[in-house]
């Protein structure tokens, strides 16, 4: 393979070392990339593009004088509004190499309206980026182990901004051992349910997936989780005569089910798995079996909904 040039912006590397041989020169080299890759590194670039906004939009709501958390919290949220605008545009960059289009943003709608709920909706947000960038790594090690480096270490970088969450909301910043991958059909439609409906330009090639709401647990340890959807979406009609379960994804374990007990048409309960901590993500499904997280994915009905616990 030939060595491209790949401008970084703001001074950050090139995403993967073996695309920037030459300091110095165009980039009228193109890159070879697997139709596969280019849909990772879209979808990878779909997440960025949200978070680049989300923090953009953040940062011209923050005030310098505000209240809990002081000047230098704004200055910390504009560092990582200006490192999700590097990473879209190493991600554009290498795509533009490979001759395939980057992704342009959509308009989103967050479900913020002030600082408090911006802290918790980044912290949910910081780690399906964590997360999602992480599962991208299997994929892309399959086909192109060149670019993994650089992939992980925007991952790497992600954390960082959940634990700037954290630190704002006086919790640990260093919750788990390790991160919850979370697969590129579940990323897509969690980036997507923030996007207004029609603004997309470009969508990577993901699924759509039915929707389901979760309404945590109140009233003590063994209260179940409440999960709530339209059952006219036609998973749930289709599936209408057979056992629904939840599979729970949590760090590096296999995913754990618990059966859902459907109480009315459109709302059913399940009884969270002892013991899960950090990023859990959630999704309905019709089996109780599959343990890798790929098929999983493409066995699921619905969600997927991310808890923070
Ligand atoms: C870098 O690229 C330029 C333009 O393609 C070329 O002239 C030059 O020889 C290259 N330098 C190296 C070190 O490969
Ligand atoms: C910034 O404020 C606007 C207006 O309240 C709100 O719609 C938007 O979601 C806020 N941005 C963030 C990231 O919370």
């Amino acid at each position: 393979m030939k060595a491209v040039s790949i401008f970084p912006f703001l001074g950050a590397t090139v995403l993967a070392a073996p695309l920037c041989g030459n300091a110095t020169g165009t980039s009228d080299t193109r890159l070879n990339l697997l139709p596969s890759t280019v849909t990772h590194l879209q979808l990878a670039l779909f997440l960025e593009n949200l978070e680049a906004e989300f923090f953009r939009s953040a940062v011209s709501n923050l005030t310098d004088q505000d209240a809990r958390h002081g000047a230098s919290f704004r200055q910390t949220v504009q560092a990582a509004a200006m490192q999700e605008v590097a990473h879209q545009q190493a991600l554009a960059n290498i795509l533009g190499a490979a001759g395939a289009a980057a992704v342009p943003p959509c308009r989103y709608v967050f479900p913020s309206t002030n600082t408090d709920e911006f802290l918790s909706v980044g912290k949910t947000l910081s780690v399906i980026g964590a997360g999602a960038t992480v599962g991208l790594v299997g994929p892309l090690s399959a086909t192109n182990p060149e670019l993994v480096q650089g992939i992980a270490s925007i991952a790497a970088t992600e954390a960082r901004h959940a634990a700037l969450f954290d630190v704002a909301n006086d919790a640990a910043p260093n919750p788990t051992a390790f991160e919850t991958p979370i697969p590129g059909t579940w990323a897509f439609n969690l980036a997507l349910g923030l996007a207004v409906p029609g603004t997309c330009p470009l969508l990577p090639p993901h699924g759509h997936l039915a929707q389901t709401r979760c309404i945590p647990p109140g009233g003590g340890p063994d209260a179940p989780t409440r999960f709530t959807w339209d059952a006219a979406q036609e998973p749930f009609k289709a599936q209408s005569a057979e056992p629904l379960y939840v599979a729970w994804v949590n760090q590096m374990r296999p995913p754990i089910y618990t059966p859902l007990g459907i109480s009315a048409p459109g709302s059913g309960d399940a009884k969270a798995p002892e013991g899960l901590q950090g990023a859990v993500v959630v999704v309905l499904t019709a089996q109780n079996r599959l343990e890798r997280l790929e098929e999983l994915a493409a066995a699921t009905l619905a969600g997927p909904v991310v808890l923070v616990v």
